[in-house]
């Protein structure tokens, strides 16, 4: 790992150790992972703004606004970051939040291959370990037969809304598969969309 790399790693470690297990450091870490693995199928893009934009995209996450210790900015000027490499780097992040459908849109390979990477650890078993994960951080129901799934809010009904985590499942997770934008990332979203769609079943099984 570049020194960079490394050193950024260092300085945002306490702030995810202060997020519930949904945003620990560890999902920083399979976001990174997924991250490499894109970008083994992306020769142009530049490795070094994917690794800083990982490592930071959820330093200024709004769900955690009372642990934010610095902003983006203030790392990257930590780090001995140019404005050049800076502007890339928060050009990409920008890009990564769902918010309820309306992110915004993808203005470079690497803010593609960071939200890619980011919402492949939002699918699968870890994207399902991860809902219930943060349901229970915040004192969701697991589920709530009577609740109905919305198929379009405002982002701050999205971010407002006390749902339960399966509920989530239908507002958000299960959407992600058509909207990666990798060919990497479509690829890989496929076989965790399946492993969702069979916990779903067995749940409505097992609940019902
Ligand atoms: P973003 O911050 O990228 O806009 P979300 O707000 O959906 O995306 O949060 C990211 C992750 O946090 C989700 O993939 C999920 O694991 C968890 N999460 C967020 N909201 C909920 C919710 N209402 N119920 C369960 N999990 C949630
Ligand atoms: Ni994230």
């Amino acid at each position: 790992m570049r020194e960079m790399v490394a050193r950024c790693r260092q300085l945002v470690e306490t702030i995810y150790n202060q997020y519930d297990a949904s945003h620990d450091l560890d999902h920083i870490d399979r976001v990174m992972k997924n991250a490499e693995k894109i970008l083994l199928t992306e020769p142009a893009a530049d490795e070094l703004v994917v690794q800083l934009a990982v490592l930071l995209h959820d330093i200024e996450d709004a769900k955690y606004e009372a642990m934010h210790e610095a902003t983006t900015n203030q790392m990257l000027d930590k780090i001995g970051a140019s404005a050049d490499l800076s502007a890339k780097v928060i050009s990409a992040i920008e890009s990564v939040s769902f918010n309820g459908g309306h992110a915004k849109e993808i203005t470079s390979i690497e803010g593609a291959i960071v939200r890619d990477a980011d919402r492949l650890d939002a699918i699968g078993a870890i994207g399902i370990a991860r809902a219930f994960a943060f349901g229970g951080a915040r004192g969701r129901k697991l589920y709530d037969l009577e609740e109905e799934a919305r198929r379009t809010m405002s982002a701050s009904e999205y971010r407002n809304k006390e749902t339960a985590s399966v509920t989530h499942f239908y507002e958000k997770l299960l959407l992600l598969k058509e909207l990666m934008v990798t060919t990497e990332g479509i690829r890989l979203a496929k076989e965790r969309h399946h492993f969702m769609e069979s916990f779903l079943e067995q749940l409505k099984i097992e609940i019902e």
